[in-house]
């Protein structure tokens, strides 16, 4: 996490309001020590636009749907990607969908969509059945398991074998390997960049991991292209866009773009989905009783058999409870974005070159639109009438920069779940669980559940 804004940029009229802080330091102890809790109390206590002091940085706390509509949406145009994000893009990331801007992004945007269309995505559906199945077979009932590191573990294999088409065994562990070398470095955001300057050997290792991984996806790559046939992944269809933009395959500067874009789409697409599942299954195994609905209608819909594409549409209160636990743990916690002019929100004017945080976890918790927020209740998705605002209720954002994979995540979580609740019951075993909000919202020191055939 953490914020990035390196400038105080001066303000024009009245200052946000904001809370208690102290010099120099700002509030950097209430975010390091739960900024989640932090970011919630500040706006509940300071309204829709407060101000946060970060050591020397600041940032804004944006929380009205009206706001944050103009942000993602209407006024899109005249912010981009935090400063976080910018850095990740220089050290690590490149120019892939996540990092682009302006034209560029939405080239590579519209090159992209085929990859993604539903019914390209229908395609995956069976490979994730069958891995998901593959490795709850050799699960054994009354054992105790970390389900966010196994969660981490499938996610990379499907993202791995839907990508690149790979066996989704070799290099997905190996990729998953440099992953989580490289992750912690890249979590600190834009402090990565500094700590990559300090003589701490952190640079050479990280340099070293994003070449091994360098010469997977390049080998990838360069085999797709020779080959020259579509292999029914998502590579083959960013290569195919390309040829129809015209692009030259051969040319070094379209290959490092491909790499950028095949490694964005790797790194965007496992993480949060694993949470994502993994808070799921914290939620069922902390409410028995939601738990048994869901496996009840997982059995009148797939009897014995694993969850294919077409049960998906009558999965109705397995997809509540996933949207549930999207919003009491939004894997994607906060969107942060720079403006590129100043923008008036009511009282205040916040200036051209100051960074805004809008905090899924904030707003997915507002009592103002939420009745009682905190409560895990799946069954209020299936209300009569019941549409959150897409600004109230934004887990994958909105806009023109929302997230690509959406559909991709909602038909993973659904078949994994199903096929994780046909089998197994998930019982808590009575540990803490703490949240740590890093690039993702994950569980601090995972999340151990003990299973057991379901009866
Ligand atoms: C539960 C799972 C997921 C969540 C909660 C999620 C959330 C998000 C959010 C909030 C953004 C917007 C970030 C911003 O504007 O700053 C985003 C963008 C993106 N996501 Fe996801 N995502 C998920 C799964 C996936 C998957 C499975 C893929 C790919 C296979 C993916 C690929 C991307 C890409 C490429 C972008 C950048 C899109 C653009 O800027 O045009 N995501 N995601």
């Amino acid at each position: 996490m953490f914020p990035a804004t390196s400038t105080f940029a001066p303000l024009k009229g009245p200052t946000p309001p904001a809370p208690p802080s102290l010099p120099f330091i700002g509030n950097y102890f209430a975010l390091k020590n739960d900024s989640l809790k932090f970011l919630r109390r500040s706006a509940r206590d300071h309204g829709d636009v407060v101000r946060v002091e970060f050591l020397t940085q600041v940032f804004y706390l944006i929380s009205s749907p009206e706001y944050i509509e103009r942000l993602l949406l209407t006024e899109n145009q005249f912010v981009m990607k935090d400063y976080g994000e910018q850095m990740l893009k220089r050290t690590f990331l490149g120019t892939g969908l996540l990092t682009a801007e302006g034209d560029e992004h939405k080239q590579m945007r519209k090159m992209s969509s085929p990859a993604f269309s539903r019914a390209r995505i229908l395609g995956y559906g069976k490979v994730m059945s069958d891995l998901a199945e593959e490795e709850f077979a050799q699960w054994k009932s009354g054992e105790v398991y970390d389900v966010h590191r196994e969660m981490s573990h499938l996610a990379q294999r499907i993202v791995a074998r839907t990508l690149f088409d790979s066996d989704g065994s070799d290099n997905s562990l190996v990729i998953g390997d440099i992953m989580a070398e490289i992750m912690p470095v890249i979590a600190l955001r834009n402090f990565a960049e500094i700590i990559m300057k300090l003589p701490l050997g952190v640079k050479q290792r990280v340099d070293r991991n994003i070449e091994k991984l360098d010469a997977i996806i390049g080998g990838i790559i360069d085999e797709h292209i020779a080959g020259g046939v579509d292999r029914g992944d998502l590579l083959s269809m960013l290569i195919e866009g390309k040829k129809a933009a015209g692009k030259d395959l051969s040319a070094p500067e379209e290959r490092k773009r491909l790499r950028d874009e095949a490694l964005t789409i790797y790194l965007a697409g496992f993480e949060t989905t694993a949470n994502a599942m993994t808070w799921t299954l914290h939620l069922l195994a902390r409410h028995p009783q939601k738990q048994q609905t869901m496996a009840e209608e997982i059995t009148s819909v797939m009897g014995n058999r694993a969850a294919t594409i077409e049960d998906t549409g009558n999965l109705k209160y397995t997809r509540a409870v996933i949207a549930e636990s999207m919003r009491l743990y939004p894997p994607a916690w906060v969107i942060g974005r720079v403006l590129l002019k100043d923008f008036e929100f009511g009282a205040y004017t916040i200036p051209k070159g100051a960074e805004v945080w809008m905090s899924q976890y904030v707003m997915h918790r507002d009592p103002r639109y939420w009745q009682n927020p905190d409560d895990f209740d799946p069954e209020r998705w299936l209300a009569e009438g019941f549409a959150p605002s897409k600004y109230v209720y934004f887990p994958f954002s909105s806009g023109p920069r929302n997230c690509i994979g959406e559909q991709f995540a909602w038909l993973e979580a659904t078949v994994v779940l199903a096929n994780a609740l046909r089998r197994f019951e998930f019982h808590d075993i009575g540990e803490k669980v703490a949240t740590e909000p890093l690039i993702t919202l994950r569980p601090k020191d995972g999340l151990r559940l003990r299973i057991s055939h379901r009866r």
